[in-house]
C-alpha cells in the first residue's frame, strides 16, 4: 500500500472506530483564544474538529481559510475535518491539504463532476467526501458516492450556524446507509442539537457536526456529555 492511501485508510479507520462521534464546528468559537478553545474541546473528549470554510461566493458568508486551519493543526493532534463551502474547490483543496486537513469535503453544487478532485485529494493522503445541500436533488450526488470516503448530508443550507434542522436529512441518511452498508462514513451538519442528535444517529449518521449547541453553552464538557447521552441508540 502506498503512503498516501495508507494515511487515508488510517484516518477512515480511526473515524469508524469512534462512531458515532460529535464534531464541534469552530464557527462560533472564541477566535481570540483559539488554542484555549481547542484545549477545552480536547478535555471534553472530542475526537475530531469540523472546520467550516466559507468564501462569500458559494455561500453568502465568509468565515476563515488556510491560516486558521494550519494554526489549529499546530496546536492539536485531533483529526481535522475541513468542510469547503467555496465556489472553486479545484483551485484551493490542495492548500487545505498543506494546511493539515485529514478529511476534506466539498460541495457537489460547486463541482458537479467531482471524480478528479476526489482522487486528487486522496492521492495527497487526505480522505475525501462530498457534501450536499437540502435543496439539491440527491440524483446529483448518487453517481459519485462510490468514490467518496464520506458523505456530508447538510441539514441546513450551507452558510450560517444556528439554523433550524431540516428533517429531509434524516431520509437521506437512511437511504444512503441502506444503499451503501456500514462502511461509508455518513456525516450530518446543521441544526444538530439535543433534540435532533438522536434522530440523526438512528438514521445512520456517524459524524455529527455541532456548532451552537456546544458553543452557546458555558461548559463544553457538559454540552458534550448531554449530546452523547441523547445520541445513544
Ligand atoms: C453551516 C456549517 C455548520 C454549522 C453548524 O453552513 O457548515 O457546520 O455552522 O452549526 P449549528 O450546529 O449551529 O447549525
Ligand atoms: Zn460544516
Amino acid at each position: 500500500m502506498s503512503e498516501p492511501s495508507s494515511r487515508v485508510q488510517k484516518t477512515i479507520a480511526a473515524m469508524r472506530g469512534v462512531r458515532p462521534s460529535i464534531l464541534p464546528s469552530l464557527l462560533l468559537c472564541d477566535f481570540a483564544n483559539l488554542e484555549k478553545e481547542v484545549r477545552l474541546l480536547e478535555e471534553a473528549g472530542v475526537d475530531c474538529l469540523h472546520l467550516d470554510v466559507m468564501d462569500g461566493n458559494f455561500v453568502p458568508n465568509i468565515s476563515y481559510g488556510m491560516p486558521i486551519v494550519s494554526a489549529i493543526r499546530k496546536v492539536t493532534d485531533l483529526t481535522l475535518d475541513v468542510h469547503l463551502m467555496i465556489r472553486d474547490p479545484n483551485t484551493y483543496a490542495s492548500q487545505f491539504v498543506d494546511a493539515g486537513a485529514d478529511l476534506i469535503t466539498f460541495h457537489i453544487e460547486a463541482l458537479p463532476r467531482p471524480s478528479d478532485l476526489l482522487a486528487k485529494i486522496r492521492s495527497q493522503g487526505v480522505a475525501a467526501g462530498l457534501a450536499i445541500n437540502p435543496s439539491t436533488e440527491m440524483s446529483h450526488l448518487l453517481p459519485w458516492v462510490g468514490e467518496c470516503d464520506l458523505v456530508l448530508v447538510m441539514s441546513v443550507e450551507a452558510g450560517f450556524g444556528g439554523q433550524a434542522f431540516n428533517p429531509i436529512a434524516l431520509e437521506r441518511l437512511s437511504e444512503l446507509r441502506k444503499a451503501n452498508g456500514p462502511d461509508l462514513l455518513l456525516e450530518v451538519d446543521g441544526g444538530v442539537n439535543l433534540k435532533t442528535v438522536g434522530q440523526c444517529t438512528a438514521s445512520g449518521a456517524d459524524l455529527l457536526v455541532v456548532g451552537s449547541a456546544i458553543f452557546r453553552e458555558a461548559d463544553y464538557c457538559q454540552a458534550m456529555t448531554r449530546l452523547r447521552r441523547e445520541m445513544q441508540i
